[in-house]
C-alpha cells in the first residue's frame, strides 16, 4: 500500500470514474457500480470537477451516501480554477455535489498558467479549513515535482499516465516520487478498454494465471508498492474483475514476457498524458 508523506497508507486498487455522469448509462447504474467497486474492496475513488462538469462528482455522491466512512475520496481541481481564491470555491463546489465534508486527497489536475506556489497556498488553505486532508498534484513531471521546492514534502501523490502502453515514467519519475516518498497514482492502467487489452502479450501472462488481459494490466501497475491503480468500470463484470486483481502476483518471467513486449525506457521521454 502506497503511503502519504504522514504516514497514512493509502489503497493500492481503486476505481475512476472518467465519462460517469455523461449519460451513457444511468446515474444509478453508476453509482451502484461504484458501489459494488467498494463492496468488493476498491475503497479509494477518484473524481474530478473536470469529469462531465460536476456530473461524476454527484455520481459518486450518491454512491458514498450513507457510507463515506471507509471511502478515500480523490478529486481534482481544473488548472483555471487553482488560483488562490479559484480553489478554494472549486474545492466548496465539489464538496456540495459529493455531499461530504473533506476530500481526502485534492489534486491539481494539470498543469495551467496560475503559479504553482500559488495553488500549494490554496491547497494548504483548503487543508487548514479542513476541506480537504491532503493535496497532490497530477500530469507533473519530475522538472514540476521539483519546482515544488519545500513544499514537495507536503505533495500526498502524482496522479500520471502510467501502464504497459506508456511506461516513460519509470526513467524518472517513479524513482524521483519512490525517493521522496510521494506516491504514484495510475491513470488509464487498462489503456481505456482499447488496443492494449487485445495484445498477444498481456493474453499469454493472463493465459498462465487463469486471469483477463485487464486484470494482468492491473497487476503489472501494481507490483511497484509506491503505486496506486485507478481503473475506471461501470460493467458490474468488469468491476468484479478489477477487484480481484489486487492479489494477483505476477512472476520474473511474466515481467520478463511483458518487458519484451513493451519495452521499458531507456531515455527520458516528457511527460504523455491524455
Ligand atoms: N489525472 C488525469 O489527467 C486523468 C486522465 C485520465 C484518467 N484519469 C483517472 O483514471 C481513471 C482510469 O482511467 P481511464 O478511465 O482513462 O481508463 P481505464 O481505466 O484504463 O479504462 C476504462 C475503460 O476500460 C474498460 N474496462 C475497465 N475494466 C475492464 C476490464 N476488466 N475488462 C475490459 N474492459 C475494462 C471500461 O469499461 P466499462 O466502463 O464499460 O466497464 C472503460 O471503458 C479515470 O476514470 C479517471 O478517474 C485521470
Amino acid at each position: 500500500m502506497p503511503r502519504l508523506p504522514d504516514g497514512t497508507t493509502i489503497p493500492a486498487l481503486g476505481q475512476g470514474t472518467w465519462h460517469m455522469g455523461e449519460g451513457a448509462r444511468s446515474r444509478a447504474e453508476e453509482a451502484d457500480a461504484l458501489r459494488l467497486g467498494l463492496d468488493l474492496g476498491m475503497s479509494l475513488i477518484d473524481t474530478a470537477e473536470m469529469y462531465a462538469e460536476g456530473g461524476a462528482e454527484e455520481v459518486v455522491g450518491d454512491a458514498i451516501a450513507g457510507r463515506r466512512k471507509g471511502v478515500f475520496l480523490v478529486s481534482k481541481v481544473y488548472p483555471h480554477n487553482a488560483s488562490r481564491r479559484g480553489a478554494m470555491a472549486a474545492c466548496e463546489r465539489s464538496l456540495k455535489r459529493m455531499r461530504v465534508e473533506t476530500i481526502d486527497l485534492y489534486l491539481l489536475h494539470w498543469r495551467g498558467s496560475h503559479p504553482l506556489s500559488e495553488t500549494v497556498e490554496a491547497f494548504e488553505a483548503l487543508k487548514r479549513a479542513g476541506k480537504i486532508r491532503h493535496w497532490g498534484v497530477s500530469n507533473c513531471d519530475v522538472d514540476d515535482l521539483e519546482e515544488l521546492g519545500p513544499a514537495l514534502a507536503d505533495c500526498a501523490a502524482d496522479q500520471v499516465l502510467y501502464s504497459l502502453e506508456h511506461r516513460g515514467a519509470e526513467f524518472d519519475l517513479l524513482p524521483f516520487c519512490a525517493g521522496r516518498g510521494v506516491p504514484i497514482m495510475a491513470y488509464s492502467p487498462v489503456g481505456q478498454g482499447g488496443k492494449l487489452l487485445r495484445h498477444r502479450a498481456l493474453h499469454e501472462v493472463a493465459q498462465r494465471h487463469a486471469i483477463t488481459p485487464a486484470q494482468a494490466a492491473i497487476a503489472w501497475t501494481l507490483r511497484d508498492p509506491n503505486v496506486t491503480s485507478i481503473p475506471k468500470a461501470s460493467d458490474p463484470a468488469h468491476i468484479r474483475q478489477n477487484a480481484a486483481a489486487g492479489t494477483v502476483r505476477l512472476s520474473p518471467a511474466d515481467l520478463a514476457t511483458l518487458d519484451a513486449a513493451f519495452a521499458p525506457p531507456t531515455r527520458k521521454r516528457g511527460l504523455a498524458m491524455l
